[in-house]
């Protein structure tokens, strides 16, 4: 971990206008600056930085943080390694907190593996471009491919010289020793201990992790040797693990996300190929059948992904099972199936970009659909086969998380099959009765069979009813970030003295002399910051908030302090003032705390209400009816307040 002095050097050097300015154009509008939201598509600008704030918010898609939230969710990393580039932007000596040996013995050898990695990559690549024989054979396949320069640079492509210690001696003489050559898997270390080259005659195709650091290689042969795998890979490592890793994502990512779909391929050459003709939003799983973890890394940039298969029956009726996985991870998916015999990277070359554009535009079919048809076109008129699709079909459908997908596809199955909606409902609702009886060891769980909907269960019930309460306790969080240590004036008491304090105390006092406490547990914690800290005569302020380590209260921070628009300077010169809350905070905010403490009382009442149907006895009636009396009285008194409030 970073040590928290170190943290705070880095948030208070970080210019927020300056980090955001490497990635987007920003133009200068009132105090803040706009600009088009690197996080989805707009052609009007609503992304706006606050240089004042030391925030960034887009109003149209919602992103909104601090400079490291901004670098995390741009370039996709975690909070260390935002840090870490923040520090390195601004030449910051990152200090680390201490570490166990083991940690440390463990951080070093990870960090000797990327070493040589990226090492070996600029040694494969050098080969290529700079070599006799990794012109005359390397380069040449990659240009016999239909490789452009760009690519062969962008993807970072190599050559290993046809030997078995090249690349062994290389490294030797700079520096590098045995044990990491062993643990990387570019040297193959036989029985008797003696090492040689994992890499011979092959071209070379550097494995990046999502912040582009090579972690691995693959090699492709180019003799068409039978004996000879077709592809080397190296092996796993601290740092590669193949079943976490997908070709490609470091350069497709930023494509994914603004096109918020993701093409899997199956190979190198497929993703690289795909990646050239502008199909960048592609990765590769590298022949392997999907995990899940490589799925949840497609999750963290979009929600869609598109499957190319090439159209071997047999191949693809095989991978079927591994697509209900990716269903019951919430992604949607889509499937496009390549004419017999090509693959990707052959149906791009033999086609007119113009028709692979439209193949790949019109062709995908969701998964339900492809699946249906496929398995139905085996079937023919058997009966017994028949039903054994529709099973399979239905089980598919039970897995899909998302009510509303699912309600879809069921429509679609049920006409696919011809068979009645009802029914197809009955079975789905079938399997996930069963599968929810196993998660609460209960086997009568109610599930109706006339509808998809399930019944909310008393727990989702609550959530739904703290939503809507929720805007209430923001509003007075919003209040208390935006004018929590400003200084204001308040009529307290009968006798009309005012008293200057500081908004945080009255908010805070006014809600503790009730005794009310927050609902979201969110809002909660920070009511108990303030709290702590005005108790030893600190008032939080904006930045406080906005550089909190905790994300949620930072994100929170950020998205309730940024407004939209600031004054334009001609509106100033003319004289133009609408009428904003900031001329009368006092009265901002105790209208913010009446709505609050009316929708409060409303509660209650409703859940008297409530209790009012089940009540056991006449005295438990009387009980409640009369605490709803004092409750009521109550009400009208702040409704009243808050009349009069909303009218001056
Ligand atoms: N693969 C592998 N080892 C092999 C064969 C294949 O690791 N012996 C992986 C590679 O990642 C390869 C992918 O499976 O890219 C798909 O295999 P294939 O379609 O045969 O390779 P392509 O990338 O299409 O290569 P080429 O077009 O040159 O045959
Ligand atoms: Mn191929």
């Amino acid at each position: 971990m970073i040590k928290q002095e170190t943290i705070q050097a880095i948030l208070d050097t970080a210019n927020i206008e300056e980090v955001v300015g490497d990635f987007v154009s920003l133009k200068k509008r009132g105090a803040n600056l706009i600009g088009l939201c690197p996080f989805h598509n707009e052609k009007t600008p609503s992304f706006t930085v606050s240089p004042a704030k030391g925030i960034y918010k887009c109003f149209g898609c919602g992103k909104a943080g601090n400079a490291v939230h901004f670098i995390m969710e741009h370039e996709h990393y975690s909070y260390y390694d935002a840090l870490k580039y923040l520090a390195a932007k601004y030449k910051i000596p990152v200090i680390e907190t201490e570490r166990t040996p083991e940690e440390i013995q463990l951080d070093n050898d990870k960090d000797r593996l990327f070493n040589i990695n990226a090492f070996v990559q600029k040694y494969f690549t050098d080969n290529l471009l700079n070599t006799e024989a990794g012109q005359a054979i390397g380069l040449s396949y990659f240009k016999k491919r239909g490789f452009n320069d760009a690519t062969i640079n962008t993807f970072q492509l190599g050559y290993s010289i046809d030997s078995f210690n090249a690349l062994i001696d290389y490294c030797h003489k700079n520096g590098y020793k045995d044990d990491i050559l062993a643990k990387s898997g570019l040297a193959v270390v036989h029985d008797d201990g003696k090492m040689f080259d994992r890499f011979r005659g092959r071209v070379m195709f550097p494995i990046h992790n999502l912040t582009g650091r090579v972690i691995g290689f693959g090699g492709r042969i180019l003799t068409s040797d039978k004996n000879t795998a077709k592809y080397l890979n190296s092996p796993e490592s601290d740092i590669y693990h193949k079943s976490d890793t997908l070709y490609g994502i470091y350069l497709a990512k930023n494509s994914i996300v603004s096109k918020n779909f993701c093409y899997l391929v199956e190979g190198y050459m497929d993703m690289i190929t795909m990646y050239q003709a502008g199909f960048t939003n592609v990765v590769a799983s590298s022949g392997t059948s999907l995990t899940t973890n490589q799925i949840r890394l497609i999750k963290r940039f979009t929600n869609n992904i598109t499957i190319i298969y090439d159209g071997d029956a047999a191949g693809i009726k095989a991978s079927l099972r591994g697509i209900d996985m990716v269903l019951s991870e919430g992604l949607n998916v889509k499937i496009i199936l390549l004419p017999e015999p090509e693959d990707p990277d052959s149906f791009i070359k033999n086609n007119r970009t113009s028709d692979v554009i439209d193949y790949f535009e019109n062709k995908p079919r969701d998964f339900i659909r492809f699946k249906t048809e496929l398995l139905l076109n085996d079937a023919k008129d058997d009966p017994i086969k028949k039903a054994e699709v529709i099973k399979d079909i239905i089980a598919s459908i039970a897995v899909i998380p998302d009510e509303i997908y699912r309600a879809m596809y069921i429509k679609e199955c049920s006409d696919l099959l011809g068979v009645k909606e009802q029914s197809v409902i009955f079975e789905v609702n079938k399997i996930i009765r069963k599968k929810l009886g196993k998660k609460y060891n209960d086997p009568d769980i109610e599930v109706h069979d006339n509808s998809t909907q399930q019944p909310l269960t008393q727990e989702e019930q609550d959530i739904e009813k703290n939503n809507s309460f929720d805007i209430y306790e923001r509003a007075i969080i919003e209040k208390l970030f935006l004018y929590g240590d400003i200084q204001s004036n308040y009529n307290l008491g009968a006798e009309n003295e005012a008293q200057t304090l500081s908004n945080a105390e009255f908010i805070i006092n006014e809600l503790d002399a009730e005794g009310i406490e927050f609902n979201n547990q969110l809002y909660s914690r920070i009511l108990n910051i303030y709290r702590d800290n005005l108790h030893n005569g600190f008032i939080p302020g904006q930045r406080y908030f906005i550089n909190n380590a905790d994300r949620e209260i930072s994100t929170l921070a950020a998205n309730l302090i940024s407004t939209p628009y600031s004054l334009s300077e001609k509106w100033k010169e003319n004289h133009i003032f609408p009428r904003m809350e900031t001329d009368d905070i006092p009265s901002t905010i105790i209208k913010t705390l009446l709505s609050f403490k009316s929708a409060f009382i409303k509660r209650l009442r409703a859940e008297i209400q409530e209790k009012l149907k089940n009540a056991e006895d006449s005295k438990e009636m009387e009980d409640l009816l009369e605490t709803d009396k004092q409750y009521k009285q109550v009400e009208i008194n702040i409704d009243s307040l808050l009349n009069r409030t909303i009218s001056y």
